[in-house]
């Protein structure tokens, strides 16, 4: 009889009641699987302690770091599926020299951390949260004029890093009439211009933009992309929304151009330091709308991430490669991968 397949999830996908605090998150499809058990790691922590993942086959990692140390000791770990897109948390160096690939789910990110920045850009354009307070501190009702916002049809948006995320808020938006620029230095100038975008420089984008939104991976090269000379190139009503991480915008920068009324507004998902620190300049200004990282979390989003990373771990249980969407591929160089075949083109 074959060895059983046993799969970790990391401990803070589960709830104070022991379940999957995401709700369903199509772990039925892993389950009715011969041969594969599941159960969350003993301990929430960051990154993983050596041994934590020894005597497992494959884990589903939500927030906790896996750094090459979270490796000692892990000899028949065969695949890491991340919940999401993200993977800086994730030592690919480690994993790709250990033989293991480490999956994403886009599939399951892109329509909910679209509509998230849909959801804050025209949040802030439309002064949501200075009118929600309005009404419920009981304020007399004539300070609603103060807040007239920045109605975006004819207007042009900025996307900063247009890939899986940015070009569906592009697609989203499509039907309110924007001119759409983008900056992304590693994309196909044609695949930016069947996507109805016209690729421009940096500064250009920051200038020209009325809303910007930031949706570009975060790596050297982007952190602090949004400068505070970047800032100060924008139009004085323009708005920024970050959905992608926190240290892409220089945040203390961006407080500052928020309290001085340099800028319209701004919507951020993401802080450079989560959770945010109490004496952080940004909870002072009026102009922007926060999120604990939470955004685009939906029920869609949690079947949608969770049904890609079942299928990763499905598909090397069955004694194939993942197929969706390995990030190092070099990992398949490993002797393990030897003779292994790809997986089919869909699993059910
Ligand atoms: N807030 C959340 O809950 C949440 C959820 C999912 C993803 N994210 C973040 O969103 C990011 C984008 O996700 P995605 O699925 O669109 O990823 P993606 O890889 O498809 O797109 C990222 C884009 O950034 C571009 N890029 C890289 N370097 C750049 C640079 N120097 N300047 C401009 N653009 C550059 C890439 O070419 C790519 O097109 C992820 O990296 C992740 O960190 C956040």
């Amino acid at each position: 009889m074959a060895d059983t397949f046993r799969v970790a999830l990391t401990r803070d996908f589960r709830s104070d009641d022991g379940t999957i605090g995401w709700g369903d998150i199509g772990m039925a499809q892993l389950e009715a699987e011969p041969g594969i058990e599941w159960e969350f790691l003993p301990v929430d922590e960051t990154p993983l302690s050596p041994g934590a993942l020894a005597g497992f086959d494959g884990v589903m990692v939500l927030g906790n770091a896996v750094s090459a140390e979270s490796l000692v000791g892990a000899d028949r770990l065969k695949v890491v599926a991340r919940f999401g897109v993200g993977y800086d948390t994730i030592d690919l160096d480690a994993c790709t020299a250990a033989g293991v690939p480490v999956t994403i789910t886009p599939d399951g990110v892109r329509g909910p951390m679209a509509l998230a920045a849909v959801t804050l850009l025209l949040s802030v354009a439309h002064n949501v949260r200075q009118k929600d307070r309005i009404v419920r501190e009981r304020r007399d009702w004539s300070e609603r004029y103060r807040y007239n916002g920045l109605g975006l049809p004819g207007k042009t948006l900025g996307i900063i890093g247009f890939g899986n995320i940015g070009r569906e808020v592009q697609r989203l938006l499509a039907p309110i009439g924007m001119e759409v620029v983008a900056y992304d230095p590693y994309l196909d100038p044609a695949v930016a211009g069947q996507a109805g975008a016209r690729l421009v420089g940096i500064e250009e984008l920051m200038a020209e933009s009325d809303a910007v939104v930031v949706t570009a991976a975060l790596t050297p090269e982007t952190h602090h992309i949004v400068n505070a000379e970047r800032l100060a190139l924008m139009k004085e009503h323009a708005i920024i929304v970050n959905v992608a991480r926190g240290p892409l915008i220089d945040q203390n920068a961006l407080a500052e151009a928020l309290l001085k009324g340099r800028i319209g507004g701004a919507g951020l998902d993401v802080l450079e330091e989560e959770p945010a620190r109490d004496d952080d300049p940004i909870l002072d200004a009026d102009t922007v709308l926060l999120s604990p990282h939470a955004t685009g979390w939906t029920d869609l989003l949690a079947y949608g991430n969770g049904s890609g990373c079942v299928r990763s771990l499905l598909e090397v249980a069955r004694g194939t490669r993942p197929s969706h969407v390995v990030v190092n591929p070099a990992a398949f160089d490993h002797e393990r991968w030897t003779g292994v075949p790809d997986a089919p083109k869909t699993v059910s």
